[in-house]
């Protein structure tokens, strides 16, 4: 078994390596070196249709078992609290803990530019598999990891330690970051937010880096480091990369009101409402609408406002265009249209011509320069 899961984390790291996820060797160290089947065990779930089915380690073959395991996948091992190993069968629901797929891992973490003698602060434990790839890396002295679930917490410590490593293991909420061990170099967030804790820019030194996905209530996502200046301002550009993370879960959407179509006040668009379904539209949609959700079906997108309960949809109209049909205190439909059609005018770039800009008192996400169209992030 150890045989054919030591040449299982090569293959791993070869496929890393060849599709350019993979480029420092110390990182590919780390890779060969980390056991994950250590971290998946005894069960976790795969997707079936809508369900989540959970897979036991006992109910497959060994060979079976380990290439699951040391395939590029995010493997979900906990479904609204219930963990893969207790299931009675397959479930509905949401995710709430997963071990990241390794391209992700060595991602996240290559983008954070970690160096010899770095401390740093990961949140979201999770299985504790980035965890170990951390201190394979950098040695478990220095590695700091939060886990908010009291029961993953104590599993991933176990796992950990089996693994040879002694780590600092929190467990809690990390959107407060861990204060013990500040200042960190790097804090690396295996979850999403919808902001930046403050903790966690004042739990880093000057020039120390946080990376993180910036999402919200509409799931768009957006891949960034951010770099803390002398005058206590972090600052940086988002990557470009199409991936996403679950919610932290203090930042999770509140229960969303039932979705009526109000006929409402009812005008023409003035953009294409599809422009949403795209990575970079919908992250626009998030930044203009921050406390909205947003529901699609094949021919309308329909924005739900769980704060104030307004919404807008839009339908097809003869001669090509689109209605939108807006109802509630919040103008939903114009915020987004108007953030749209600023993008639109810049020529619609990527994420990566995006940026955010971090104080104690505002956060921002700007178009091409700190000084361009901006807006606010939720606190
Ligand atoms: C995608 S999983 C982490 C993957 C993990 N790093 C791994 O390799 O297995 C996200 C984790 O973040 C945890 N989490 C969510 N909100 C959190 C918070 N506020 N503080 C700490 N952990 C949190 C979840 O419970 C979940 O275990």
């Amino acid at each position: 078994m150890t045989t054919t899961a030591a040449s299982l984390r090569r293959e791993l790291a070869d496929t890393l390596a060849e599709r350019g996820h993979l480029t420092d060797p110390v990182w590919r160290a780390a890779i060969e070196n980390a056991p994950r089947e250590l971290f998946l065990g005894p069960s976790f779930y795969r997707p079936s249709g809508t369900q989540w089915e959970p897979v036991h380690h006992d109910q497959l073959g060994v060979d079976e078992w380990l290439h699951l395991v040391y395939a590029d996948t995010t493997w979900v091992t906990q479904v609204d609290g219930t963990d893969a190993a207790d299931a009675p069968g397959p479930l509905a629901g949401r995710p709430t803990s997963s071990s990241t797929l390794p391209s992700l891992v060595v991602r996240m973490l290559e983008l954070a530019g970690l160096r010899d003698g770095d401390k740093v602060l990961e949140i979201g434990t999770g299985t504790g598999y980035s965890t170990v790839v951390l201190c394979h890396r950098l040695g478990d002295k220095l590695v700091f990891s939060v886990e908010y679930d009291p029961g993953l917490a104590a599993l991933a410590a176990d796992r950990i330690h089996a693994a040879g490593f002694t780590p600092t293991l929190v467990t809690g909420d990390g959107l407060q970051g861990h204060k013990d061990g500040a200042d960190y170099d790097a804090i690396v967030a295996t979850c999403s937010v919808r902001s930046i804790p403050r903790s966690w820019l004042w739990q880093l030194r000057d020039g120390g880096t946080i990376t993180t996905t910036i999402s919200g209530w509409m799931l768009a996502s957006g891949l960034i480091r951010l770099t803390m200046g002398e005058d206590g301002t972090a600052t940086g550009r988002f990557t470009g990369d199409t991936i996403g993370y679950m919610l932290a879960r203090p930042h999770e959407r509140p229960p969303r009101p039932p979705v009526i179509r109000h006929p409402g006040t009812t005008r023409a668009t003035l953009v294409d409402p599809n422009l949403i379904e795209t990575w970079t539209g919908h992250f626009v949609a998030q930044l203009a609408a921050p406390s909205a959700e947003l529901v699609s079906t094949s021919d309308s997108v329909i924005l739900v406002d769980v704060a104030t309960g307004s919404q807008a949809w839009t339908e097809p109209a003869g001669g090509g265009g689109w209605t939108v049909h807006q109802h509630g205190p919040l103008p939903l439909w114009d915020q987004v249209e108007g953030a749209l059609a600023t993008w639109k005018e810049a020529g619609a770039p990527d994420q990566s011509a995006f940026g955010m800009s971090v104080t104690d008192d505002t956060q921002t996400v700007w178009l091409g320069e700190p000084s361009g169209p901006s807006w606010h992030l939720p606190a």
